[in-house]
């Protein structure tokens, strides 16, 4: 079975692919560690042992990371998500963060991939400031990776928190450098366009919330907010490609759990801008090379849109 890490700001979409990964049958989820982003870590760490208890696995490990970005303010996407990053939507019965691991989210990866070199694949659903500074702590981890899955970045400079930035990216954009330039293992990236163009449609959204389990209410719970918010004009021309539920993160989540998912993808060199007035956060793709680099990372094009719906359908069962 295929063995996952997953890094998340455990939003809605973070916590659609999650459940994506826990009803995946070949898949076995190593941990969870969280990072600040589209909420506070404190939040994320919540937020994500709500949707392990959902499902019914909380035995699967959650860390906390980083609080903050390498340099700058954090940011953060309240007004998508919800202020607390799962719809404001509260459970009386959450879990509390006792249940949190002691061992902090960055040496938690270093020591998991260590632990099963070669067989780990790493997806970042979030700020990309866990794995920055992981692969600082050990410049050697990349190596230890199967590959690196991100949702992330964007290749039209159309942006969803500043003009040209996608939010993951521009939450954190050194860190998101650092991953980019500093992750040589097989690397590949659900940017946003790519995951706007790849919507789901509200007739699938309706047939996949109205299943008749725990599961499915819990989302329809969580994703109230943002998937009002989806509908509404203000989110019109940022959500480009027309109406639909995208759940960007769960892109980046199936190709991980399913080799087949991508069909296909550009292998590029990619960085990111770090000190543009309008641009600082977009990602940059080499096409030509200047940049001279080694690793190419592979920006995913077209999916198994099929193998996508089934696998959400799944992951509410
Ligand atoms: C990304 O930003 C977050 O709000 C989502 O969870 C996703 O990871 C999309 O730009
Ligand atoms: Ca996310």
């Amino acid at each position: 079975s295929k063995k996952l890490l997953v890094d998340v700001d455990c939003g809605v979409d973070d916590a659609q692919a999650i459940m994506l990964a826990l009803a995946a049958p070949n898949v076995k989820l190593l941990g969870i560690t969280c990072v600040h982003g589209n909420t506070t870590v404190e939040n994320v760490c919540k937020n994500t042992l709500r949707v392990l208890q959902a499902c019914n696995k909380l035995e699967i490990p959650v860390f906390k990371g980083a609080a903050k970005p390498v340099l700058g303010i954090s940011i953060n996407a309240g007004h998508f998500h919800g202020l607390d990053g799962l719809g404001d939507a509260p459970d009386p019965n959450a879990p509390g963060l006792d249940l949190v691991q002691k061992e902090g989210a960055v040496s938690a990866m270093i020591r998991i991939a260590n632990e099963n070199p070669g067989q780990v694949s790493l997806v970042a659903t979030a700020p990309l400031t866990n794995l920055a500074l992981a692969v600082k702590m050990d410049p050697s981890l990349p190596s230890k990776l199967r590959g690196l899955y991100i949702m992330g970045g964007n290749t039209e400079s159309r942006g969803n928190t500043t003009v040209c930035g996608e939010f993951n990216f521009t939450a954190d954009p050194e860190a998101a450098y650092i991953v980019l330039n500093e992750y040589r293992c097989p690397t590949y990236l659900a940017c946003w366009e790519f995951t706007c163009y790849s919507k789901l449609s509200w007739e699938f959204c309706d047939a996949w919330l109205a299943q008749d389990t725990d599961k499915a209410r819990f989302m329809a719970r969580i994703f109230r907010h943002s998937m009002e918010a989806s509908k509404s004009e203000r989110f019109e021309k940022e959500l480009v490609g027309g109406s639909g539920l995208v759940s960007c993160d769960s892109y980046a989540m199936a190709a991980a759990i399913d080799d087949s998912f991508i069909t296909e993808s550009d292998q590029q060199p990619v960085s990111v801008e770090l000190t543009g007035t309008h641009t600082r956060g977009m990602m940059v793709v080499d096409t030509v090379g200047f940049l001279k680099k080694a690793h190419k990372a592979f920006i995913i094009k077209k999916v198994d849109m099929k193998m996508f719906e089934q696998m959400m359908m799944a992951a509410l069962k």
